[in-house]
């Protein structure tokens, strides 16, 4: 558990790490590639390692240097990626993909829901099917195979009912080996989006209007390798500039691309912050009185669902009432209880969340529900009086890399200590 002192300012620069959104679905596609590939700036997180081994269950070989990872996909088999890991990782099916564009067959095991909702794949499926597989679920696995005799996916007008960005992910890697343009309307404008389509380009793959709602794929007969780095993660930027306006403290996050941030940037001046844009992907933060303000998440380029549970803990300490929606998951608001706990003033209604703000809270024991619910635990305990201990770190450590270290050195009382029975 994590145990946090609260009210002491933080000063000075935090460093940000990989996007874990992003590395995850490039060490996917890496599996469209017959050579190896190196992926640089790759975070080190559980759900980092475990992808690792479901990549090592299929027969790649990985060699993980600090953040360079070396991928050797050549010799691997696409039919057996177990049960107990994927289920252990939504983002496993992202191989689905890759495997079926390059050998025409696929088993893999649905990856259910989690805490945050059911999270379905059926727009991934309708799509692989409008290229003209066909996808049987049978006992919670999928069995996704390609007729004809190259076994080959075929180009294919595919308009997406939601802009997911797994659905967008999958089909624009199917696409790049497909025979034929395939065009993805209603896509998913993520700026990981935008990363993997250039992981691929470098690979040698034909992808135009990746970032917008509309991607073009022309199909290619192969790819070759590739050294990549991997962007920055935009939701710890984002984490870490809240860490500053909760504890009205001046601080500066680099390897922050500013581009990534707009909407977590105009709710924090919004909310009464200044950001600077210091050049080298540098954000200055400059605290200030917290003033309430109204979210509502949505896809990019709107508000992300991945700081809501953040800028909820900023808003328990603003000056008048702030609504928060959640429109993106349907199980999203469970920090809620927690933050109570520790004498927030919100009201649950449905998926908006009133939250009326409060001179200060208190510490309290408190426990993660999901990732991003644990790291606004741990922003409202820096802020909050006295002692905050957080449980279910399990939840942080898939998403944070050494986020109390990091922490510690712009001056937090932080630290993970082991629970003595
Ligand atoms: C990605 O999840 C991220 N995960 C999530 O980050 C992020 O919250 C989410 O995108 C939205 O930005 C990874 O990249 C590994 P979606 P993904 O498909 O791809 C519904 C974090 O905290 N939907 O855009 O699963 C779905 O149920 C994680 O780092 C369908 O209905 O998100 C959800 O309500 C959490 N049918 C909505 O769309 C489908 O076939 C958005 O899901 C697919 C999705």
């Amino acid at each position: 558990m994590l145990e946090i002192w609260g009210r002491n300012p933080l000063q000075g620069n935090v460093k940000i790490s990989g996007a874990k959104n992003s590395a995850l679905v490039l060490m996917a596609g890496s599996l469209l590639c017959p050579k190896d590939c190196r992926l640089r700036n790759v975070p080190s997180l559980v759900d980092i390692s475990r992808m690792s081994q479901i990549l090592t269950s299929l027969g790649v070989k990985l060699t993980k240097n600090g953040d360079v990872l070396d991928i050797d996909a050549r010799d691997i088999n696409p039919t057996a990626a177990p049960y107990d890991i994927v289920s252990q990782l939504r983002a496993s099916f992202f191989a689905v993909g890759p495997l079926l564009a390059r050998f025409g067959t696929v088993k893999i095991p649905l990856p259910g829901g989690c805490d945050i909702g059911a999270r379905p794949v059926k727009l991934h499926i309708q799509g692989l099917q409008a290229m003209g597989a066909s996808v049987l679920i049978e006992s919670g696995i999928v069995h996704a195979d390609v007729k004809g005799s190259n076994r080959r996916l075929q180009g294919a007008k595919i308009y997406l009912d939601y802009p997911s960005v797994g659905a967008t992910e999958t089909l624009l890697m199917a696409a790049t080996l497909a025979e034929g343009e395939t065009t993805i309307e209603n896509a998913a404008q993520e700026p990981e989006i935008v990363d993997l389509a250039n992981f691929c380009i470098a690979m040698g793959a034909k992808i135009y209007g990746a970032g917008t709602n509309k991607i073009t794929i022309v199909g290619v007969d192969r790819l070759h390798s590739v050294d990549y780095a991997v962007i920055p993660d935009r939701i710890e930027a984002g984490t870490f500039l809240v860490a500053g306006a909760i504890t009205h403290s001046e601080i500066t996050v680099s390897s922050a691309i500013a581009d990534h941030l707009v909407p977590v940037i105009a709710k924090l001046e919004a909310i009464g912050c200044r950001i600077i844009n210091e050049g080298e992907n540098c954000l200055r933060l400059i605290p200030g009185e917290l003033k309430a303000t109204d979210i509502e998440t949505l896809p990019y380029p709107g508000f992300p669902t991945d700081m809501q549970a953040q800028f909820m803990a900023l808003l328990c300490f603003s000056e008048g009432n702030s609504v928060i929606s959640e429109t993106v998951f349907e199980n999203r608001l469970r920090h809620v209880a927690e933050l109570q706990r520790m004498g927030a003033n919100i009201r649950l209604k449905g998926n908006h969340a009133l939250i009326q703000g409060v001179p200060f809270l208190s510490g309290a024991p408190v426990m993660s529900t999901d990732l991003r619910a644990s790291a606004a635990l741990i922003l409202a305990g820096l802020a909050a009086q006295g002692k905050t201990i957080v449980r279910g770190l399990h939840h942080l450590d898939r998403g944070y890399e050494d986020i109390e270290n990091k922490l510690r050195k712009l001056g937090a009382r932080i630290e993970r200590v082991t629970e003595s029975n």
